[in-house]
């Protein structure tokens, strides 16, 4: 199959280097030349475990190509995906649409034969029709179908989540087109990862509903998390004895600092501000985004209260910053409220992260830079683990302790065990579990 897949951001190299990697042949167009052009290098504009590898190995094989121009590419493709941003719109919080649509004109004049247009970007209900209407006022003589394929990718594990999908969603009722992308996904078949074949409206609801249910999860074992600290009992015990219970599922019950990233928080708004256009307001919804967003402020609480009441002339290092670990990505990430409320409070923040630091120094001004955990947290008054990076996960604690000046730990993930912790000295805080109490144990 050929194909064209339209912007070389997240989704879209994600989704480009593993359709090459099945064997078809993929373009991957971006408006922005320097992307190109780096690309065409071998350099990655993002920090994904395995892409460059992925990337080079179907360049070399003459699989995969990179263009600014998407004429010849979609001319000549079976299908062109659309995977191009859907930022929140500044002001009303609905998806901006204005990049699909773009794409929609752009690839409407360039279209060849029968060809099969896919939406991958999040979109909301209905932005098929659109997408089908401009295609077909542009050019009214085009044979074309439009289909929605929404991605269920997480960073940090985007290709095994592409080659290992849990399920594949395809919204479409063209049979023509439905074949397309069976013949797209056929590679899949070995693994049996199922095709959900659904209605277009359906499909881009599913994904929608998807995060917020995942993004609802988290919500609900974080407020768990709280109520577990107010009665002394522990949130990951809970969380194990709710989550063996097959309906429910062990996944996404973590509790931390509240779920950040490119997704649950854009994509949970615009489902909300969907709905109440539609004079269906998703309560659940709305309640999960406002308690999530005041969540990562009342960390930064946390850590002060952790510091007997006030932070005042203290030093406090961070040691993760990205939303969550494999990632340089930034966006939503609750060290930038946490940073930002121990400042207010009047600390001094200093903080380290194995792969961010170039993506955070512009967003935290005001914030230090350490080159590693231990420097981080030297002369500290109290170390704060808010990004669970492996690197943090078998720290030195002896070294640690020496390094600070007051032992005082906040475990903002819960990777540590309380009672290992405090034998070495630490004051230690998780969340939702008491100090001292010891992780679950099964028999
Ligand atoms: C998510 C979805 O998982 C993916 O299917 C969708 O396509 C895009 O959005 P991603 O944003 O990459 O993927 O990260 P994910 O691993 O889902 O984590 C999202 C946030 O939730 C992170 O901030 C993470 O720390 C947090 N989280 C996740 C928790 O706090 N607890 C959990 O149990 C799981």
């Amino acid at each position: 199959m050929r194909i064209a897949m339209i912007g070389a951001g997240y989704v879209g190299l994600v989704s480009g280097a593993c359709l090459a990697d099945f064997g078809h042949d993929v373009v991957c167009i971006d408006r922005d030349p320097a992307k190109i052009a780096a690309l065409e290098q071998g350099r990655m504009p993002i920090y994904e475990p395995g892409l460059e590898s992925l990337v080079a190995d179907n360049v070399r094989q003459g699989r995969l190509s990179f263009r600014t121009e998407l004429r010849e590419a979609v001319a000549g493709a079976d299908a062109v995906f659309i995977a191009v941003g859907t930022p929140s719109r500044r002001g009303d919080g609905f998806a901006d649409l204005s990049f699909v649509h773009d794409a929609a004109r752009e690839i409407a004049g360039a279209l060849s034969g029968y060809t099969v247009v896919v939406t991958k970007s999040t979109v909301p209900v209905g932005t098929g029709d659109e997408v089908e209407r401009i295609i077909r006022e542009t050019v009214p003589q085009a044979e074309f179908a439009v289909v929605s394929n929404p991605e269920f990718l997480r960073e940090g594990a985007a290709i095994g989540d592409f080659k290992r999908p849990d399920r594949i969603v395809v919204g479409t009722e063209d049979p023509r087109a439905e074949a397309v992308m069976r013949e797209v996904y056929r590679p899949l078949y070995l693994n049996a990862s199922p095709i959900l074949v659904t209605g277009r409206r359906t499909a881009e609801l599913t994904k929608y509903a998807a995060n917020a249910f995942l993004a609802a999860k988290i919500t609900f074992i974080n407020e768990m998390a709280d109520l577990c600290e107010a009665v002394g009992a522990d949130v990951q015990q809970v969380a194990r004895g709710i989550g063996l219970d097959g309906r429910i599922g062990t996944k996404f019950l973590h509790a931390g600092p509240g779920y950040g990233g490119s997704c649950f928080p854009k994509d949970t708004l615009a489902l909300a501000k969907t709905a109440q256009d539609h004079g269906m307001p998703l309560r659940i919804v709305e309640t999960v985004v406002a308690v999530n967003d005041q969540r990562k402020r009342a960390m930064a609480r946390k850590v002060i209260r952790a510091c007997g009441g006030s932070v005042r002339g203290k030093t406090i290092a961070l040691l993760g910053l990205t939303f969550k670990p494999d990632t340089d990505d930034m966006r939503e990430a609750p060290s930038l409220a946490i940073a930002a409320g121990l400042q207010d409070g009047g600390a001094k923040v200093r903080a380290y992260d194995p792969e961010g630091i170039e993506q955070a120094r512009p967003l935290l001004p005001a914030v230090s830079f350490a080159e590693d955990a231990y420097s981080c947290a030297e002369g500290a008054d109290a170390v704060v683990i808010v990004t669970e990076w492996n690197a943090f996960r078998a720290l030195d604690l002896k070294r640690l302790h020496m390094a600070m000046r007051t032992p005082v730990l906040v475990d903002l993930r819960n990777i540590y065990d309380p009672a290992i912790a405090a034998q070495h000295g630490f004051a230690y805080q998780g969340v939702g579990r008491s100090a001292g109490t010891a992780s679950t144990s099964e028999a």
